[in-house]
């Protein structure tokens, strides 16, 4: 819980007026390191501080081979965790300001209230931010990728952060920086500055041509070094960015918050600081750069952060692996002025970084079971809470809800088992908008449904799906219980004709609007009545003898609804040429044997033991309890049997 989280020393925090830094998003990609696959016990690795600032001229005169010290390998947690890391925002004594640890704020989470504001409120987000200190390597862009791949095993193996990371003001023209680089051409640049000058101003002993504004400041961009630009202050417009793109920036800072907005990451889930703290003298690259860039001062032209292994970060430029001095030391032979370069960065993960579990764990007491999986239609997510969640309901349901945003737009629970008509579940709305009017996409269809007045099940997908393949294009459908449609309508685009009829009103409105939308009104002909009475009805009228499929899924009771088969055919001579339909029908068994079960429920329905039944186990609905499907002809001796049936 909350005492858990380590303690913040005071002089990590970073603020932007004190420390030199650069501020990016990092490139984001899917990573082979699932979080799943980390150690369940959270052991903090002693985090010895960062040299003042580790660069290449500290190398230069290495020639030991040590490896890495790493205190003791069994300790090292490795990866990012909310148990590791400072909280830059808030100090250790008043964190966190969330519902967890506080527990008179724990138990006003009790009290129910729908206020949004209060929802909004229940996590204080700031409290799961945490800044790692890692090192990286400043490489050449153009060589950042052949580097990535021969450091591969040294980089930052972080889930969801990738190890190559851009900061501003490391996008800068190859030309520039070769004439930077290039210090020996000051005097003739001079020259050039003064001859360029004259020409600007129609003075030019030459051909006196007038350079535009902006000629002249390319001009004099490719023709002198850092210290000729400081000179001339309009050069550094040449790296600002487009004012309109700045100003949208700014606007978009200043309606989020600000700086606050950069801090605390909102919408962001990482962000990599780059801490520079030595001036070094003469080297400003303002004037050239612009006010924008805050970054090197040593300036190289285009560059990449490749990030370092985690392990990287703690120790000495000499505990460095093998491979990483390899690649300086060659670096350093090449050029008086090296163009890698070893720097120290704040690695900031938000709450947005971390995942459901991460958050619930962080949120939950110790030892409670974290909810993981939900089911969800269409924008609602539904959660099954046990009884020991349901104190913290509301904060479970709004991490879920963050974690799932935007297809996720509502958290609802399950209030009671479904235990009525039509099959219809009590739900409470947690988090999100309040609306249970979604739209579900299954088999290629559209599907309007409300949760709060029809049934939905989006688990019986697959169910739905092989029954379908058993039909053929000159069947004839009945779905007795059909529910919004969901076999109805995909046995429409199979078959030849589909009947299909539910006793909830607000189903078959919506089966009718499903079958609109989908375009497949022709061919569906709805009913609105009693299960029984629909069957009665279908097998009275002329249509019986083309019904090749009877779908009986109503698992509680539909095995009791066989009974409405008995006699149907009665009126009709034995003689006249009838296919008898295939009925499918579904069911719940507790039993030993569910089949055999199942099996006799039928045959006491049917007062008749149907023959050649396929029998199958859809799923387990609870532990111990099986939905099952059986597939049968209905027997003639049923069809043709007097009827039992009172109507
Ligand atoms: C388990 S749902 C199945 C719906 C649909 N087949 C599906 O897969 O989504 C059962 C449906 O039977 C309907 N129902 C319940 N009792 C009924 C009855 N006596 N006659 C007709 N329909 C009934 C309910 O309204 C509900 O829509």
């Amino acid at each position: 819980m909350g005492s858990d989280f380590p303690a913040k020393p005071k002089s990590t925090i970073l603020s932007h007026s004190t420390s030199n830094m650069v501020v990016t998003k990092l490139f984001l990609r899917p990573h082979s390191l699932p979080l799943s696959t980390l150690p369940s016990i959270i052991l903090l690795p002693k985090i010895p501080s960062l040299p003042k600032k580790l660069t290449i001229l500290s190398l230069c005169n290495f020639t030991t081979t040590t490896q890495p010290q790493i205190s003791d390998p069994n300790l090292f947690f490795y990866g990012p965790s909310l148990h590791k890391g400072t909280n830059p925002t808030i100090p250790q004594s008043q964190l966190p300001i969330t519902a967890f640890t506080k527990p008179s704020h724990r138990q006003q989470l009790q009290e129910e209230n729908e206020e949004e504001e209060e929802e909004e409120n229940l996590i204080n987000a700031e409290s799961f931010s945490r800044v790692f200190d890692i090192a990286a390597l400043r490489v050449p862009a153009k060589d950042c990728f052949a580097l990535e791949s021969r450091l591969r095993g040294h980089l930052l193996n972080w889930p969801r952060i990738r190890n190559i990371a851009r900061v501003a003001g490391d996008e800068v023209e190859e030309e520039l920086a070769e004439l930077l680089a290039n210090p020996s051409r000051e005097a003739d640049d001079e020259n050039a500055l003064v001859s360029l000058n004259r020409r600007m101003y129609g003075k030019s002993e030459g051909d006196g041509e007038l350079l535009s504004p902006v000629l002249y400041r390319e001009k004099l961009a490719k023709t002198f070094d850092s210290r000729g630009y400081v000179k001339f202050r309009n050069l550094a417009k040449m790296s600002r960015p487009n004012q309109r793109k700045k100003r949208r920036d700014e606007e978009d800072e200043g309606s989020e918050g600000g700086e606050g907005k950069k801090r605390l990451g909102k919408g962001e889930f990482s962000v990599l600081e780059v801490v520079d703290d030595e001036e070094e003298e003469g080297e400003d690259l303002k004037g050239l750069l612009g006010d924008e860039f805050e970054g090197r001062k040593k300036w190289r032209g285009s560059t990449r952060l490749l990030l370092l292994d985690e392990r990287c970060a703690n120790g000495s430029v000499e505990d460095l692996p093998e491979a990483i001095k390899v690649v300086m030391k060659e670096n350093t032979g090449k050029s008086m002025c090296p163009t890698l370069e070893l720097v120290r960065c704040k690695l900031t993960l938000f709450y947005d970084y971390w995942q459901m579990n991460e958050i619930l764990e962080a949120l939950l007491p110790e030892g409670m079971i974290i909810p993981s999986a939900f089911e969800t239609v269409g924008h609602i997510a539904h959660l099954n809470l046990r009884d020991e969640h349901l104190p913290y309901k509301k904060l479970i349901a709004k991490v879920v809800l963050d974690k799932h945003k935007p297809k996720i737009q509502t958290v609802v629970n399950k209030i009671d088992a479904i235990d009525n008509d039509y099959r219809t579940m009590q739900l409470e709305v947690l988090s999100g908008n309040h609306s249970l009017v979604t739209t579900v996409v299954e088999n290629g269809l559209r599907f309007q449904v409300d949760l709060a007045k029809v049934y939905w099940n989006s688990r019986l997908a697959t169910e739905r799906q092989r029954l379908l393949n058993s039909f053929t294009r000159n069947d004839v459908v009945c779905d007795v219980f059909s529910g919004v449609g969901p076999i109805a309508m995909s046995a429409a685009r199979i078959v030849k004709r589909v009947y299909a009829n539910d006793l909830n009103p607000h189903a078959i409105e919506y089966l009718e609007r499903n079958s609109v939308l989908n375009k497949l009104e022709r061919k569906i002909k709805v009913f609105n009545m009693d299960g029984r009475r629909f069957i009665n009805a279908m097998f009275a009228s002329d249509k019986a003898k083309s019904i090749t499929h009877v779908v009986m899924n109503l698992p509680n009771d539909a095995a009791e609804y066989l009974d409405a088969f008995r006699g149907i055919l009665v009126d009709r001579s034995m003689d006249e040429e009838f296919t008898l339909p295939k009925i499918h029908v579904y069911g719940f068994s507790k039993a030993q044997d569910p089949e055999f079960d199942f099996h006799q429920r039928i045959r006491i329905a049917l007062s008749e033991v149907a023959v050649d039944v396929e029998m199958r186990r859809v799923r387990l609905v609870a532990p111990g309890k099986w939905m099952l499907c059986a597939s049968f002809i209905l027997p003639k001796s049923v069809a043709f049997a007097k009827p039992t049936l009172n109507m």
